[in-house]
């Protein structure tokens, strides 16, 4: 049996230790704000936090996330909505919105490290997660607007 953390909600776990993380999210949890892209860690789509940093949950077992605490876009604003997610309203940024809450996600990873937000760095922390509505410009805009708000 697998204990884990999801959202804040104590969770067992008694299938195949296997199994991808996002089938756990999805299908077990019925969590379907984290989406299925390519299934191969190559699109971003299915990223949620695993203790904190951000990992394709399309290729992590189940099992990695034993005695750890998972975070999906719907747990992500301990009250309300995440700064990240404040800025993303305020930009505008989703198209169809398919790839956004993976995109949310990793961009939180990024705005929670307090890191040094240059256009490079969100470049190297963004680069893995796709959009095929070609909605980069204003996923900058927003994380920079989110970094500016904080100070
Ligand atoms: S579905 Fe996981 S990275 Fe594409
Ligand atoms: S908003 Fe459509 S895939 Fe990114």
């Amino acid at each position: 049996m697998i204990q884990l953390k999801v959202n804040g909600v104590d969770r067992k776990f008694e299938g195949d230790p296997a199994m991808p993380l996002l089938w756990y999210i999805r299908d077990i949890l019925g969590l379907t704000g984290t989406k299925f892209g390519c299934g191969v860690a190559m699109c971003g789509a299915c990223t949620v936090h695993l203790n904190g940093e951000a990992i394709r949950s399309c290729v992590t077992p189940v099992s990695m996330a034993a005695g750890r605490e998972v975070t999906t876009i719907e747990g992500l604003g301990a009250d309300g909505l995440h700064p990240v997610q404040q800025a993303w309203i305020e930009q505008n940024v989703p198209q169809c919105g398919y790839c956004q809450s993976g995109q949310i996600m990793q961009a939180a990873v990024l705005f929670n490290a307090n890191n040094a937000l240059a256009d490079e760095e969100i470049e190297r922390v963004m680069q893995g997660n796709i959009c095929r509505c070609g909605t980069y410009q204003r996923i900058r805009a927003a994380i920079k607007a989110a970094a500016k708000d904080r100070r």
